[in-house]
C-alpha cells in the first residue's frame, strides 16, 4: 500500500506545496501554509481529467428534495436541563458538538456530570481525557459525588488509538477533553497545531458520522477569543457551544452559536458550586450587583438571550484621562462603544474627548445586541454628572449614527420581565411602548418611550 504523503496547503488560497515554506508560493500569504497528509486514491477510474468529463459516468443517484422523509433526530437528554436546552433537546445520534471556553470555566466538570447521568440513563459512555491523568478526573467525580459511577476513562493523546478504542468499544456518547492535547501519527506537527486540531477534529467527525457515536470535542479559547486555529473547527462540526463568565463569579453562561440540530443564541445557566455545576432555572436577576441605593454610572438592562429575558447592570466609569483618552469594554463590544460616544457628542452635546471612558456588563456576560446601546449611554452621563439614575431604573433600546432610539426585537417581554422583578421606571424606544389603554403603567412600571438618545437623557435628569 502506498504511504500516505505529508503536503502543505495554504489556508487562505487552498495552494498546495510538497515543502514547508514561510509564504504561500501561490498566494505570497505569509504563514499560511499547514500541514495536512494526502491519502492516495490509487488509479482511480473516474479522475477528473483536466480536459475533458466526457468519459466521467455517475456513480450517485439523485434524489428530488420533496422525495426525501424530513425526518426529526431522535435526540437524548443529557439530564442537565440547561445543557439541553442549548443543544436543542440533548444529543443527537453521530452529532459533533464542539465546547469551547477558557481554562477553568468548568468544561471538564459539565461533561464529566453529563456523561455520569447518560451514563445513569443506560448509555454507553467514554471520557477520553489528554490532560489529566485518570486519577484526577476520578478526584473530580469524588469531588462531584459521582464517584461510583460507570462511565469508562481512558487517559490517552494518540488520535489513532482512540479511533480504534471507539470503532472497537462504539460507545453511545464520546467526549475527547480535550482535541488540542490530541496528535496524530499522521503529521510531524505539535499536539495544538491547527494542523494537528484540524486533523484530528475531521477524524473524529468523520467517525461520529460513520458509527452514529456522538462526539463531544472540548476547544480551549486562544488569547484572541477564537478556539484555536483560525475557526477550523467551528465548519466541521454539527454544534458549537461557548461556555462564558467570569471565573471569579459563581455563574457561567453557555451559549450555542452554531447548532445544526437547534436554535442558536439559546443560551444555558449554571452556578459553580461545590460540588459541581447547578443548572439555574430562573437566572434573569443573577446578572445584578446589589447596591442598596442607587450609584453613578450603573444603569440596568434586559437583554434577550435565546428565548429568555436577563437583566444585565451595565457600569460606566468616566473619569479625567489627558492627551490619550482610553475607551475600554469588558463583555460589550468596543467599536460600539467608540460610534456611541460620538453620537452623545454630536447629538446630546455630551462630551467625553478628554476622558477615559471604561464600560463593563456586570458578573462576566457577554452582551452582543445592540439593544445595551441606550443603557450604555445613560451610564456614562450618569457616570459623568456624578449623579446615579432613579431607583429601580432599566432602560435598553438601540441607538443609530443620527442619534434615534430604534426598538428592541420583543420589547413587551423584556419590560414584563423588568416588571416581574420589581423595577419601577423604564426608559425603552417608542416603538417598544405597550399598546392600549394602560399606555405608561405596566404592572408597577412607569415606561416612558423616546425616539431620541437627547430626548432620552433629558427625560432621565428630570425624573432623577
Ligand atoms: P474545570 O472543569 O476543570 O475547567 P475546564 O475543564 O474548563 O478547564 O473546572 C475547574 C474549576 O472549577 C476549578 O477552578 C475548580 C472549580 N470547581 C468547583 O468549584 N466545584 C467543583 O465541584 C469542581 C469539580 C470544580
Ligand atoms: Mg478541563
Amino acid at each position: 500500500m502506498a504511504k500516505d504523503k505529508t503536503i502543505f496547503t495554504c489556508n487562505d488560497c487552498g495552494g498546495t506545496s510538497s515543502k514547508w515554506a514561510g509564504k504561500c508560493p501561490h498566494c505570497g500569504a505569509w504563514n499560511s501554509m499547514v500541514e495536512s497528509t494526502l491519502v492516495p486514491t490509487g488509479e482511480s477510474k473516474n479522475r477528473l481529467s483536466q480536459t475533458t468529463y466526457s468519459g466521467l459516468t455517475p456513480t450517485t443517484a439523485l434524489v428530488a428534495l420533496s422525495d426525501i422523509e424530513a425526518a426529526d433526530f431522535d435526540r437524548t437528554p443529557t439530564g442537565l436541563d440547561e445543557l439541553d436546552r442549548v443543544l436543542g433537546g440533548g444529543m443527537v445520534e453521530g452529532g459533533v458538538v464542539l465546547i469551547g471556553g477558557d481554562p477553568g470555566i468548568g468544561k471538564s466538570t459539565l461533561l464529566l456530570q453529563a456523561l455520569d447521568s447518560l451514563q445513569r440513563a443506560g448509555l454507553k459512555t467514554l471520557y477520553v481525557t489528554g490532560e489529566e491523568s485518570g486519577a484526577q478526573v476520578a478526584l473530580r467525580a469524588k469531588r462531584l459525588g459521582i464517584n461510583n459511577s460507570r462511565v469508562q476513562v481512558m487517559a490517552e493523546i494518540g488520535l489513532e488509538k482512540i479511533l480504534s478504542v471507539l470503532n472497537h468499544e462504539q460507545p453511545n456518547i464520546a467526549v475527547i477533553d480535550s482535541i488540542q492535547t490530541m496528535y496524530s501519527d499522521q503529521l510531524t506537527s505539535a499536539p495544538g497545531s491547527v494542523a494537528q486540531v484540524r486533523e484530528c477534529a475531521a477524524h473524529l467527525t468523520r467517525m461520529a458520522k460513520a458509527t452514529g457515536i456522538g462526539v463531544v470535542l472540548v476547544g480551549h479559547v486562544t488569547k484572541e477569543g477564537a478556539l484555536a486555529g483560525p475557526r477550523v473547527l467551528e465548519h466541521m462540526v454539527d454544534t458549537v457551544l461557548y461556555f462564558e463568565g467570569d471565573t471569579h463569579s459563581n455563574f457561567r453562561l453557555i451559549r450555542a452559536i452554531k447548532n445544526r440540530f437547534g436554535a442558536v443564541n439559546e443560551i444555558g445557566v449554571f452556578a459553580m458550586t461545590e460540588k459541581g455545576l447547578k443548572g439555574v432555572s430562573n437566572p434573569s436577576a443573577i446578572f445584578l450587583s446589589t447596591h442598596p441605593e442607587p450609584v453613578p454610572g450603573s444603569c440596568v438592562m434586559v437583554t434577550l438571550e435565546g428565548t429568555r429575558p436577563l437583566l444585565v447592570e451595565i457600569q460606566a466609569l468616566v473619569d479625567g484621562g489627558g492627551n490619550s483618552p482610553r475607551r475600554l469594554s469588558v463583555g460589550l463590544d468596543r467599536d460600539r462603544l467608540a460610534m456611541l460616544l460620538a453620537v452623545l457628542h454630536r447629538h446630546a452635546g455630551v462630551a467625553c474627548a478628554d476622558q477615559d471612558v471604561f464600560v463593563n456588563a456586570v458578573g462576566g456576560v457577554r452582551i452582543s445586541e445592540p439593544a445595551a446601546d441606550l443603557a450604555v449611554l445613560l451610564s456614562i452621563t450618569s457616570s459623568l454628572r456624578g449623579k446615579p439614575l432613579p431607583k429601580g431604573f432599566i432602560a435598553f433600546g438601540e441607538v443609530g449614527l443620527a442619534g434615534e432610539v430604534r426598538p428592541a426585537p420583543r420589547g413587551q417581554e423584556r419590560l414584563k420581565e423588568a416588571a416581574k422583578l420589581g423595577f419601577s421606571v423604564a426608559v425603552v424606544p417608542k416603538a417598544n411602548m405597550p399598546k392600549g389603554a394602560a399606555k405608561k403603567e405596566f404592572e408597577g412600571l412607569t415606561i416612558h418611550g423616546v425616539e431620541r438618545v437627547e430626548e432620552a437623557i433629558n427625560l432621565v435628569r428630570g425624573l432623577g
